[in-house]
């Protein structure tokens, strides 16, 4: 009898945070599969982006049905067989909305999709189980009450330990809530969210009472604005940049817009955090950046993306970078960014944090 071998999982100098209010650990840096894992990347430098991230205390993946038309689940499935990565060090996230096959209830948050995407994503992966299962966008054509009931099957089942949601609104987040505490179900533990210096709204106001009153965590996306906040577009596109090689309406929108005045005042924005990273933290923009939203306390983990390992080993540099960012730093950039959320009004009492004090 042979006995296999596996690699074990060294977290390195990786934090861990909890995700929301539930007791799995999850890597503040973690790594996704948009685009990249089966998509523009294929192949053995799929195994070199999974095994660099490993290597340096990432054991968190994510993934959805609709990546790459289910090549990216499969492809990163292949790579935890072929590394021989013990399961229970891995947390994956899959995640179910938009389907692989045409047809009226191949996609959405139906019961009927969101049973037959588990079993089909489970296959992608050649997984028993995801460690959460998200609804990657609410879907206002399906009662709440059905979704809700679908996932708590599907954890029963034991196909996923937990449910989430991605770009949920914060009342959408709310109902599922009620409609779970109602019928003594599981509620979403988590929202996949876009936050960057660039992107604040939702997550830094919108999302403020459902943290304070259901410890939602956040599996965030885009820290570094699909690559903008790398200060590579700065003076062009790089032919081997993602806007340069994804051909898609939404790719060519964004290559376009950055000759208009918004485009030019967003890139003259991230030329001055980047003299600001350089002169007063010694890093580069793209580090202060992915620091930036690791240090946001309702942050429980920042999903990076790379077209290659490089970029995951320059990226975790951001790690040295958290400390860093004191509440001085943090005002600092504010005159930067001028984009800070409006808080709540209180209309002219003083305000109070969550334990009723004043701050
Ligand atoms: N739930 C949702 O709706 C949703 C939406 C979007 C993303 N996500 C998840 O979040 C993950 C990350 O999203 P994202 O890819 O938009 O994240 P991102 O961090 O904003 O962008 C990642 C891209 O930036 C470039 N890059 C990264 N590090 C770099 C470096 N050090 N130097 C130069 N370029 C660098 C790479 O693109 P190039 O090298 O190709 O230029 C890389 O693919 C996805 O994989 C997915 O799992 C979820």
């Amino acid at each position: 009898m042979t006995t296999e071998v596996k690699i074990e999982f060294d977290a390195k100098n990786m934090p861990f945070r909890r995700l929301g209010p539930s007791g799995l650990r999850v890597p503040l840096f973690s790594l996704g599969g948009w685009l990249t894992l089966g998509g523009s990347v294929k192949g053995d430098p799929v195994k070199d982006i999974i095994k660099t991230a490993f290597d340096n205390g990432i054991n968190m993946f994510d993934t959805a049905e609709g990546y790459a038309a289910g090549k990216s689940e499969e492809e990163i499935g292949r790579v935890i067989k072929e590394l021989g990565l013990r399961r229970t060090d891995l947390v994956i996230t899959t995640k179910l909305f938009w389907g692989i096959h045409p047809g009226p209830n191949s996609m959405g948050l139906s019961r009927k999709h969101i049973i037959e995407g588990t079993k089909e994503s489970l296959q992608r992966l050649g997984l028993d189980y995801v460690d959460v299962i998200f609804a990657h966008r609410p879907d206002q054509t399906t009662p709440i009450e059905e979704t809700v009931r679908a996932f708590n099957f599907v954890i029963d089942q034991g196909w996923a330990f937990y449910w989430a949601t991605s770009e949920w609104s914060a009342r959408e987040i709310e109902e599922a809530h009620h409609v779970a505490d109602k019928l003594g179900l599981i509620g979403p533990i988590a929202e996949q969210v876009k936050h960057h210096m660039l992107h604040r709204e939702r997550c830094e106001s919108e999302y403020n009472p459902i943290y304070s009153t259901y410890g939602t965590g956040t599996t965030v996306f885009s820290a570094l604005a699909g690559g903008f906040l790398t200060g590579k577009y700065n003076n062009g596109i790089p032919a081997d940049s993602r806007l340069a090689v994804e051909k898609e309406k939404q790719f060519k929108d964004q290559a376009a817009s950055l000759s208009t005045p918004e485009g030019q005042a967003m890139l003259a924005k991230i030329k001055a955090l980047a003299e600001f990273a350089e002169t007063e933290l010694d890093c580069k923009v793209s580090h202060l950046a992915l620091a930036w939203v690791a240090k946001n306390p309702n942050t429980s983990t920042v999903i990076l993306g790379a077209s290659r390992p490089e970029q995951i080993v320059d990226n975790l540099k951001a790690l040295d970078v958290i400390p860093k960012l004191t509440p001085e730093v943090l005002e600092k950039m504010e005159s930067i960014l001028g984009n800070k959320p409006a808080p709540l009004p209180t209309f002219g009492r003083p305000a109070l944090d969550k334990f009723g004090r004043q701050y």
